[in-house]
């Protein structure tokens, strides 16, 4: 058994396995091997095909575990079916709560930026687990469909923590919070509110926020304006891969998916079924997601012979199929994966001309804290000791009545119990007591029942609003329940549109 530490390699389906080997094949002439072994984990199509919906073999799981870090090329989600996608069933089981992207203009891919002389270099930092990515749907009516968009404080403030501490490693100055807290007060609101709160930590670094249709604009018409930017989930996805966009497209985009225990790098396009085993693959992402991986681990020195290497054959015009601009001066026919990579090995040691090359430490040695294995699930927590009160309930009903029926009906049902009916929305909006004639209708009712007046706050618990629940589905179908409760005096739910 080797004494070196150990990187799970899973080369993926399609040309990852081509894109890979063309990795290693640079590494190891870059003498990575000398720090670092590579032990291969069975991942992706054929683990699939076997009937395991996981798309890995409980050994893949252990060994990734044991070396905390995986290297992985892009895998198929199978169609139909119950296999979900693995990239993301990866980040989710081993809580790779960050996910990190850097864009930068690199010479001879040519952009509407890169032709405009703008040079970009910067970084999306994407809250990895919750949002909408938790999956939690439901069919709460004959019409309604539900996702719950799930973000936690601990989630927050670790994804808000990696932000600020690799800022501080890179020298980043200013570091943005995208968000949409003017819409989701509460949701986007904790995590602007985290960000605000961690930034007190990192006092030597500027932080800004912007909401992300605004980010959006701003990010076409002026990208070099930002250096970093955190986000939830579902927005941190869509800016990123525009933010790929802005520097080439997906192929030149590395991502890394950072956790406590384990983290997981790879390149973002995907298997590329249409060019698989022809031997023309780009590996651009996949190398610079290495790069990434070799930095995270501590491999400074060879993160950036490697990387001044990747940007001297990239100005000397080489280039696979997938990119290249004939108007350029030095333009070449485009080469196979072999050769671009042969091409970025004959220039380790050098450095670019035409760009800036990256510094080159003198040191760099495998630097990875490696924390004992979790004997089961921890439970991360940030608010403790907070005094909470039940104050009422949203029920919320499958029916297709119009708003004043349903008044009527929950009026009866609550005229015995410490509950007053105060408000009936529908998709979020206030149809009762009033509302406007003109508010659609859809067969799916939020009913708020509040503590009645002579209730002094606290003196009842959830089970009166779980017995006014069991009340109501007696007649009615219930499709979901909320507690309405207070968090130290301060109400724990959002107003109707309108109300
Ligand atoms: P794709 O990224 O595989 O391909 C889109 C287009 O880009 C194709 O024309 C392809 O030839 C080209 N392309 C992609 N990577 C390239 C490279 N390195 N060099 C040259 N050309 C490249 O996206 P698609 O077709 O939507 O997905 C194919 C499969 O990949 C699906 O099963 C999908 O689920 C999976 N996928 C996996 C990802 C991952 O493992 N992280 C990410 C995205 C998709």
């Amino acid at each position: 058994m080797s004494s070196k530490p150990t990187i799970a390699l899973a080369p993926g389906d399609g040309i990852g396995p081509e894109i890979m080997q063309a990795t290693l094949d640079l590494f190891r002439e870059a003498k990575v091997h000398d720090h670092v072994d590579f032990v291969n984990v069975e991942m992706g199509k054929s683990v699939f095909d076997k009937g395991d919906s996981r798309g890995m073999t409980d050994i893949a799981i252990r060994t990734t575990e044991d070396c905390g870090i995986l290297f992985k090329g892009p895998m198929e989600t199978p169609k139909g079916g119950g296999g979900k996608s693995i990239n993301v069933t990866l980040r989710k089981m081993f809580n790779a709560y960050a996910n990190f992207r850097h864009f930068k203009t690199l010479p001879g891919v040519t952009t509407v930026y890169s032709k405009a002389g703008i040079n970009l270099d910067m970084t999306i930092v994407r809250e990895n687990i919750e949002d909408t990515y938790g999956g939690v749907e439901h069919r709460l009516s004959n019409d309604m469909i539900q996702c719950k968009r799930l973000i936690s404080a601990p989630g927050c403030d670790q994804v808000h923590r990696y932000a600020f501490q690799t800022a501080r490693k890179m020298g980043v100055k200013k570091v943005h919070c995208g968000h949409k807290a003017n819409i989701m007060k509460m949701t986007d609101g904790l995590f602007l509110e985290r960000f605000k709160r961690t930034a007190q930590d990192f006092p030597e670094i500027e932080t800004g926020d912007v909401i992300v249709d605004a980010l959006c604009m701003n990010l076409v018409v002026k990208p070099q304006q930002y250096q970093m930017i955190v986000l939830p989930n579902l927005q941190g996805d869509i800016v990123s891969d525009l933010c790929a966009g802005l520097v080439g497209g997906l192929g030149f985009a590395p991502s890394a998916n950072i956790g406590r225990h384990i983290s997981i790098f790879e390149a973002v396009h995907g298997t590329a079924p249409d060019i698989a085993g022809k031997g023309i693959a780009n590996p651009t992402s996949l190398i610079l997601s290495g790069i990434m991986m070799l930095r995270h681990v501590g491999l400074l020195k060879h993160a950036a012979i490697i990387e001044n290497a990747l940007l001297a054959a990239l100005e000397s015009g080489v280039h696979t199929g997938d990119f290249g601009d004939p108007a350029m001066k030095n333009y070449k026919p485009a080469v196979g994966t072999k050769d671009f990579t042969q091409a970025i090995i004959n220039k380790l040691g050098t450095k670019p001309e035409t760009v800036a090359a990256v510094p080159v430490p003198e040191q760099g040695a495998w630097a990875i804290e490696k924390h004992a294995r979790p004997a089961s699930q921890q439970v991360i927590r940030t608010f403790t000791n907070v005094i909470t009160h039940v104050v009422g309930c949203d029920i919320y009903l499958d029916t297709p009545l119009a708003p004043a029926s349903v008044a009527e009906e929950m009026q009866r049902c609550c005229a015995d119990t410490p509950f007053n009916i105060t408000l009936i929305s529908n998709r979020g909006t206030q149809v009762w007591p009033t509302g406007s004639v003109y508010t659609e209708c859809v067969d799916y009712y939020r009913v708020r029942f509040e503590l009645k007046k002579d209730i002094p706050v606290g003196t009842i618990g959830q089970s009166r609003a779980v017995a006014l629940m069991d009340k109501i589905a007696e007649k009615f179908t219930v499709c979901s329940f909320e507690l309405l409760r207070t968090f130290d005096g301060i109400k724990g739910y959002s107003l109707a549109q309108g109300q």
